[in-house]
C-alpha cells in the first residue's frame, strides 16, 4: 500500500510544483490526500525553516543545522505525518529524510551511518513508499531558484518564505556544494532502484507530471 510519497531534489528542480500537480491530479479522481512540507510543515517548522533558510550574517554550526532539519523533521511525523497515516491518508511530502543525506551527508560531509541513525530517531522510522528525484543540471536549477527569489522578493505581499527566499542560505553555498549534494541523491537513487524513481527535471512541467502521474496509477492500480 502507498501510504507516503516524498519529493527531493536540488534546489530549483521544481518537486514542489511536481507535488502540486500531482495532489490536484488525485483530488480530481477522489483520491484525497495530503501535501506537506519539510522544513516548514507545521508551525514550530515554519519558525524552524525562518533560521533555517535566512540569509543573515550569523553562522549556523553543521551540527546545529542537522539538528534544526531533525527537529522539524520529528514535529512534522509527530503533528501531521503519523496521524495522517493512521487516518488512511496518502501524503505528499516536499522533502523527507534523503534530503537530509544528501545536503547534510554528501553535502557537508557529515557521516552517512549516523544521519542514517538520527534520521530513524526523528521519523519514528517511517519511510516513503516512493520517491521521485527530480534530477537536473546545478546550474539550471540554480537559475530556476534565482529566479523565483527575485519574483518573491519583488512582490510586496509577504510571505512568510518571503524573508527565507530572497536568495536563501543553500542559494549562496558554491556550485561545488550543489554538485557534491545531486551526486548524492544519485548514488542513493542507485541504492535504492525500486524506491527512487529518477526523473529528468529539465524536461517540460506537464511531460513530467505525465510520467509522476503514469507511476503513482500503476501503483495505486496494482493495489500497492
Ligand atoms: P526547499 O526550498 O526545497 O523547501 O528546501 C529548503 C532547503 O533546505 C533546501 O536548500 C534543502 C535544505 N534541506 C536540508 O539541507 N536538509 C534537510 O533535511 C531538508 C529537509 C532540507
Amino acid at each position: 500500500m502507498i501510504r507516503l510519497i516524498s519529493f527531493e531534489g536540488g534546489d530549483g528542480s521544481g518537486k514542489s510544483t511536481q507535488l502540486r500537480l500531482l495532489e490536484q491530479y488525485l483530488a480530481g479522481r477522489g483520491r484525497g490526500c495530503l501535501g506537506t512540507r519539510e522544513p516548514g510543515g507545521t508551525n514550530l517548522g515554519k519558525m524552524i525553516r525562518r533560521v533555517l533558510l535566512q540569509a543573515g550574517t550569523e553562522e549556523i554550526s553543521s551540527p546545529t543545522e542537522l539538528f534544526l532539519y531533525l527537529a522539524d523533521r520529528a514535529q512534522h511525523v509527530h503533528e501531521v505525518i503519523r496521524p495522517a497515516l493512521a487516518s488512511g491518508t496518502l501524503v505528499l511530502c516536499d522533502r523527507f529524510t534523503d534530503s537530509t543525506l544528501a545536503y547534510q551527508g554528501y553535502g557537508r560531509g557529515v557521516d552517512l551511518g549516523m544521519l542514517r541513525r538520527l534520521n530513524e530517531v526523528a521519523s519514528g522510522g517511517i519511510t516513503p513508499d516512493i520517491t521521485f528525484l527530480l534530477d537536473c543540471p546545478v546550474e539550471l536549477g540554480l537559475s530556476r531558484a534565482e529566479e523565483r527569489s527575485s519574483i518573491i522578493h519583488s512582490q510586496s505581499s509577504a510571505t512568510e518564505d518571503r524573508a527565507s527566499r530572497a536568495e536563501d542560505r543553500f542559494e549562496r553555498e558554491e556550485v561545488e556544494f550543489h554538485e557534491r549534494v545531486r551526486k548524492g541523491f544519485l548514488e542513493l537513487a542507485r541504492t535504492e532502484p525500486g524506491r527512487i524513481h529518477v526523473l529528468d527535471a529539465s524536461r517540460a512541467v506537464r511531460d513530467l507530471h505525465e510520467e509522476i502521474r503514469k507511476i503513482v496509477d500503476e501503483k495505486l492500480a496494482n493495489g500497492e
